[in-house]
């Protein structure tokens, strides 16, 4: 008999796991495992990404985000460096050559002043063309929860405000709006939270695991949401 592989049948998630956020670690030590440029880590990172955002559709989860270039990750080499950036322009070519096919709204996270006009102007126009789906996906772009806050902070002063209730700080981050994610996954193995989401994931469940981004699949998917959905969560409640 043909030696095929089960599919794996995704857990369908209701309003208590609307919004999924993932730090997609590993992609470096999945492409050293294989004797390959840190880069090669990073593609097979970037083809997961599109998989990964497939499968939460399938899940019923309603916003996606990803944590794709931190406000540190400028520090790293500039051939890897560029890479991201090449992956991240590639994306958007995609999804500005599929506007009407794929029902998701496309938001990036983070400060765009120091990207290349070109990737800015490339995300501008994907937002605008994109906007109004029922489904997100967030891509956090020269993203970090602190830069994050000072930014809203500094938005509020600008406006005149002196004193500051949670509801002007949430209403002023890059997440605008938006829910905050119910679940956050880490992959690759470390065991905190980067600078990712700080606010917003005050009350998230975190789900750790070894497994390397780009192996990130249905089966993993499968046993976050499980583990969720197996979680009480109280709010700091009884
Ligand atoms: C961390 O792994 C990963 C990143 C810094 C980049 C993540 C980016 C992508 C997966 C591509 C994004 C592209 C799109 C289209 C959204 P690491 O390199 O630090 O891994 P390591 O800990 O094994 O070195």
């Amino acid at each position: 008999m043909w030696p095929f592989r089960k599919k794996t049948v995704l857990p369908q998630c209701d309003d208590r796991l609307s919004h999924i956020a993932f730090i997609m670690d590993g992609n470096g030590r999945w492409a050293e495992r294989r004797g390959l440029p840190r880069e090669a880590g990073h593609r097979a990172g970037a083809e997961n990404f599109r998989r990964v955002v497939r499968l939460c559709g399938d899940a019923g989860i309603r916003t996606v985000t990803v944590y794709a270039f931190s406000t540190e990750n400028w520090k790293r080499p500039q051939k890897e460096v560029e890479e991201l950036m090449r992956l991240l322009s590639r994306y958007l070519d995609e999804v500005l050559e599929k506007i009407g096919q794929e029902q998701v709204t496309l938001r990036f996270l983070g400060d765009p002043a120091p990207l290349d006009p070109a990737l800015r102007e490339k995300i501008r126009r994907a937002e605008q063309a994109t906007a109004d789906q029922d489904r997100v996906v967030n891509v956090a772009l020269n993203y970090g929860g602190r830069d994050e806050i000072v930014h809203a902070v500094n938005a509020l002063l600008s406006q005149g405000k002196r004193h500051v209730t949670e509801e002007d700080i949430s209403r002023n981050l890059y997440t605008a709006a938006q829910r905050d994610p119910d679940l956050v996954v880490r992959t690759g193995g470390d065991i905190r939270t980067s600078n990712f989401l700080m606010w917003q994931s005050a009350y998230a469940e975190y789900y750790f695991t070894d497994v390397l981004w780009p192996d990130l699949d249905a089966d993993v998917l499968a046993a976050a949401i499980r583990e969720f959905y197996s979680r009480k969560r109280r709010y700091g409640g009884l």
